[in-house]
């Protein structure tokens, strides 16, 4: 397997493997596997081993962490079990690159995750390409590996996405807290578009919906099952809320106001100390009220004008919903936002407005997209099973104390996402990219 492109493979002893091994009869998971272990590579390129070590905030872990956990989730929970006579790379890593997995095996700490100067990097491209190798092999196999190691390691692939997307939200954070404020990529930051419409509400069908993930295609176990929901009749913003509409909230005294806020939120604003996003700079003072402000991206500082028209990112749960409140709206549950991909809209709607109708929220262009954090608590739906054994603590044992967001951002792998997956955060997380679209009655 090699990845072209990947200059860490091309100027590191990485082990390359001949990339005409057969991969039928399982090509198509077998070319997945491969494009996306390549293109975990690809986004750690631009990064130095010193960059891969910061861990600057709670929720984060160090690039080298992620390159190494994502490797072994399919040793763990593949290639230990399906692949005879697999030797592991390293007896430790078990328990070393373990994240959370309880039954599987002891952990350290998350916060000491920055303190892993050993294994070094080199050791962990290794571990990589150790893996890499031995998935293909099990690939390969004449009779074919068993259905479920082939639905373990379609789970890894999808795991591995999510860590690519946790590698730029972490990077962001990191080089944010570097005094130099590094650029992670010049060309990273999508320019917003000069002008946008008016936020329009578009009025959806209430009525008894279907929830969930139906089909043949992967998801996961907290997508299930489908079930049905009643709705009452709602309407959902065409687009998300951008910085500039967020700046008026501000400085309108959106911060400095209790009644905009839930009793938690306001108690995080009076800790924290927010007064704008988590990456906003400045005060907002300046002649226009907003020219003061500067935004931190994956491509550096921008000027508040360069981004005044892009998506408002790393809003808290806490933020989206006092915002919401002083527009007069409200945030969409989870079921709405899901049922707005199926439902068609109701009322006497202008042809200009059907045209904006967001029937396909998963499917927004990327540069515009944030994960949009809904009213919904995260729950299990009526019936939810998880997967069986350690599996099982993927998804479940967080549904307690946090909120669905949904739609996916400009960070999430092409192609990962669909309309009824769930993601989920605690209500104050804010390095996430995480904005807000609003919903309100259908009048
Ligand atoms: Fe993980």
């Amino acid at each position: 397997m090699g990845c072209n492109g990947s200059t860490l493979l091309s100027t590191r002893r990485a082990h390359v493997i001949d990339a005409t091994i057969a991969i039928a009869p399982y090509a198509s998971l077998a070319a997945r596997f491969r494009a996306v272990r390549c293109r975990t590579l690809d986004l750690v390129a631009p990064l130095t081993p010193e960059d891969m070590m910061v861990q600057s905030c709670p929720e984060a872990s160090p690039v080298k962490w992620h390159l190494a956990h994502t490797s072994w989730f399919f040793e763990s929970f593949i290639l230990r079990e399906f692949l005879p006579g697999y030797k592991v790379f390293h007896p430790d890593f078990a328990w070393l690159f373990n994240s959370y997995y309880q039954t599987f095996a002891a952990f350290p700490e998350k916060r000491l995750r920055s303190s892993f100067s050993r294994p070094a990097l080199d050791e962990i491209l290794q571990y990589r390409a150790h893996v890499d190798e031995a998935i293909d092999r099990l690939l390969d196999t004449g009779s074919g590996p068993a259905p479920e190691a082939l639905a373990r390691i379609e789970l890894g692939v999808h795991h591995e996405e999510q860590h690519q997307e946790l590698i730029l939200t972490d990077i962001l954070h990191a080089f944010f807290t570097n005094p130099l404020r590094p650029a992670y990529k010049p060309a990273a930051h999508q320019p917003a578009p000069e002008s946008v419409e008016p936020i329009q509400l578009i009025p959806h069908q209430g009525g008894l919906h279907e929830i969930g993930h139906k089909g043949a295609g992967f998801c996961f176990d907290n997508e299930l099952p489908r079930h049905r929901v009643w709705l009452e009749p709602y309407a959902l913003a065409q687009r998300l809320v951008t910085c500039a509409e967020f700046a008026e909230f501000i400085a309108d005294g959106g911060y400095r106001r209790p009644e905009l806020w839930l009793s938690d939120g306001w108690n995080a604003v009076q800790e924290l100390k927010w007064r704008a996003p988590l990456y906003w700079d400045g005060n907002g003072n300046g002649a226009s009220g907003t020219s003061e402000w500067s935004v931190f991206t994956l491509s550096g500082a921008m000027s508040f004008d360069q981004v005044a028209n892009s998506p408002v990112s790393h809003i808290s749960h806490y933020e989206a919903d006092a915002y919401a409140h002083w527009a007069g709206h409200r945030l969409p549950t989870e079921f709405e936002w899901e049922a707005a991909e199926a439902t068609s809209v109701c009322g006497n709607l202008p042809e200009n407005l059907r045209a904006q109708s967001p029937a396909k929220l998963v499917q927004d262009h990327d540069a515009a997209k944030r994960w949009e954090w809904t009213a919904s608590a995260y729950l299990p739906y009526t019936g939810f099973r998880p997967l069986p054994g350690s599996l099982g603590e993927y998804n479940g044992k967080f549904m307690s104390g946090q909120m669905v967001l949904r739609g996916g951002s400009c960070c999430t792998p092409p192609g990962h996402i669909r309309p009824s997956y769930r993601n989920f955060f605690a209500p104050a997380t804010r390095w996430q990219f995480s904005g807000i679209r609003l919903a309100g009655r259908c009048e």
